[in-house]
């Protein structure tokens, strides 16, 4: 392992975030499983691929892609009650995952290399020098002939980053570290890959602030129905090129070889 042997400056306390948010909805909703659907390519499916998922918080994707496409599953994750919570997933789904508790930088020797790399909003916790470090960590364990596939928070949706920049903290569900997966995070990934793409399968706006904006008292499920449906219609309407700039949400994907899709 070359990522190198210390942990991420800030894991001891992302882990410690963490250990307080991490969501008891262990199913993936309809939006994640579009974009896990568009992640993993269909022909994948059935394969018995060797995938590791970053971040699994509470084991839904993991759960999800051991269940539906049959792969063998390694998890990680800083945070114990992420991962008790990742468990009592699997055994509930009847999924057979390996599960890692570990900083994701800290260079765990049990890891080895893996023809798909995948994770839900992880990548954009990792700031500064440390993504450097993730990038190498990410180039080490990955299989020739493989790639690497993130949903992440978007930076480039500029309405909602004034939003995030003017919302006071503690309207946030977010730690002090994580940032929207930007272009200077493209540029290190750029590095280490040949070939580096950005999508945006689906629209995914409406939902989002209705999420973080509406008053939780005031949540209703035909409302979430309006605005999950208004996020479809954009998906639908708008050219794919437009829906890059518009959703809060991209998939990051990256590897050694050309990819075909994503
Ligand atoms: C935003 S949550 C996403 C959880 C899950 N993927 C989902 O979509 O529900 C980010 C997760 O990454 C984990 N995490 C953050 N930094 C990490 C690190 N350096 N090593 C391992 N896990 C980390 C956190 O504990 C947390 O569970």
């Amino acid at each position: 392992m070359t990522a190198g042997n210390t942990p991420s400056a800030f894991s001891g306390e992302v882990a410690e975030f963490y250990d307080g948010h991490t969501s008891g909805a262990d199913e993936l909703p309809t939006y994640f499983r579009r974009c896990a659907t568009f992640q993993v390519r269909p022909d994948l499916k059935g394969k018995a691929l060797n995938v590791l998922e970053l971040g699994c918080g509470n084991g839904r994707l993991s759960v999800f892609l051991a269940t539906e496409y049959g792969f063998n599953m390694t998890a990680v994750d800083v945070s114990t009650q992420a991962i008790q919570a990742a468990q009592d997933n699997a055994r509930r789904h009847g999924a057979r995952i390996s599960f890692v508790h570990g900083d994701i930088l800290s260079g765990d020797p049990s890891l080895g290399r893996y023809d798909l790399i995948i994770g839900h909003f992880i990548l954009h916790e990792v700031v500064g020098t440390d993504f450097n470090r993730l990038a190498r960590f990410l180039a080490d364990h990955l299989a020739p002939e493989g790639y690497c596939t993130f949903l992440e928070n978007s930076y480039f949706n500029a309405i909602y980053r004034w939003i995030r920049e003017a919302l006071p903290r503690e309207r946030r569900v977010s730690h002090p570290y994580e940032y929207p997966f930007d272009p200077e995070r493209y540029a290190i990934l750029a590095d280490h890959f040949r070939f580096v793409r950005r999508d945006c399968p689906a629209v995914n706006v409406a939902e989002r602030f209705y999420r973080q904006f509406w008053p939780s008292r005031a949540r209703t499920p035909w409302l979430y129905r309006w605005a999950a449906a208004f996020d479809g219609l954009l998906t639908w309407a708008l050219p794919a090129a437009a829906r890059r700039w518009v959703s809060y949400f991209q998939v990051v994907s990256f590897s050694q070889r050309p990819l075909e899709q994503p």
